[in-house]
């Protein structure tokens, strides 16, 4: 680790040119003194997890306004920090957020951790997202490597090792930029350059502060670095997704195990997901079957889930689930696939 020409143009580069979000300390005033917000930095580093900027700031923004404090997320109920946390994905986030909180209020007064080893021993803290408070919250001189700083990395060092193989060789290279006296304004600078201009597609060299240091530049390889080894293709998986509606308004919902997908999550009740799943209504009754699927794509599969829908009986017992008043239901508390599946429906359960 150590200062080189990379480090001081990028956090010359920063000092201008660093983004403003919600949760972050501007170079200036990082400068003259200003700390972070240690759970306003975590909660951003989990939501910003396979989410861009852009997608996390009014989720940010919700969860600091209604749980200001990590004891406050701490102290919340799981159902309305999932309610929250809809629509983001990767719903084990969310449940290990909360987690999270709890111990460091049951363990830790309700202070955060300060150093890499003491919070990668916490709940849903891997080593980016340690390495990424550590720094930015803490001025540690932990080394981030996400996936803006791999690009940067492959075209600096123009290495063209696949990832994910070549993870530790840009560590590597990361480690030796790695900021001592400004660790957490290097984090952020070498993410920014990665967001801003050393984009995955078309690269803005012109402008780069660190042209004169990168060798893919120099080879004109920039556009096809990182090199990635092929994914497998992704699988389909079927399902039916059964919609009701009860005589007086009442949706019929049901939260999904802790454990699997979209767990903890509310949802329409569904069968099993697979190939040919068997049929598996909630409820007798006359069920209609809508000509269009819901379709959306999690990380290791494709899903088209069948719609059906049903007016039930205000007397219905259901096998399963739970009815929610007309009232209160709000389908932003449900997972994209859900709503996506609600979209469709709605039309044939609006109430006259
Ligand atoms: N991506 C993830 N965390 C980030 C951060 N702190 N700054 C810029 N981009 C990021």
């Amino acid at each position: 680790m150590g200062k080189t020409a990379v480090t001081s143009a990028l956090l010359d580069w920063y000092d201008i040119h660093a983004r403003e979000m919600p949760w972050r300390v501007m170079p200036a005033q990082r400068k003259a003194g200003v700390r972070p917000d240690p759970y306003a930095v975590w909660l951003s580093e989990v939501m910003l997890q396979q989410t861009t900027v852009a997608a996390v700031r009014d989720y940010h923004r919700k969860f600091t306004s209604i749980w200001p404090t990590v004891a406050d997320l701490a102290a919340a109920k799981d159902a309305d920090v999932m309610a929250a946390w809809a629509g983001l994905g990767y719903y084990a986030r969310a449940r290990n957020l909360l987690k999270c909180a709890r111990v460091i209020v049951a363990d830790h007064g309700g202070v955060f951790p300060q150093t890499y080893d003491a919070l990668i021993a916490l709940p849903g803290i891997g080593p980016y997202t340690a390495a990424a408070i550590s720094a930015i919250a803490f001025d540690e001189p932990s080394t981030v490597l996400d996936g803006n700083v791999e690009r940067v990395m492959a075209r600096l060092y123009d290495d063209h090792t696949p990832l994910p193989a070549a993870k530790p060789v840009f560590m590597n290279y990361a480690e030796r930029h790695t900021s001592q006296d400004r660790p957490g304004d290097y984090a952020q600078a070498v993410m920014d350059l990665g967001a801003t201009i050393c984009t995955p597609k078309t690269p803005a060299c012109g402008i780069c502060p660190v042209r004169p240091d990168c060798n893919a530049q120099s080879a004109g390889s920039q556009a096809t670095l990182p090199k990635k080894t092929p994914k497998k293709p992704k699988p389909t998986r079927h399902g039916i997704a059964y919609i009701a509606r009860r005589a007086d308004g009442a949706w019929l919902l049901e939260t999904r195990p802790d454990k699997g997908l979209l767990g903890g999550m509310l949802g329409w009740p569904t069968t099993e997901w697979g190939d040919d799943p068997a049929p598996a209504a909630p409820c007798d009754a006359v069920w209609e079957t809508l000509n269009e699927p819901a379709r959306h794509t999690f990380t290791h599969f494709h899903l088209i889930l069948t719609v059906q829908t049903a007016w039930l009986a205000q007397s219905a017992t259901p096998d399963r689930g739970h009815f929610v008043d007309g009232a209160e239901f709000n389908a932003t508390a449900l997972p994209t696939v859900m709503q996506k599946a609600y979209t469709l429906a709605a039309a044939t359960l609006r109430q006259v």
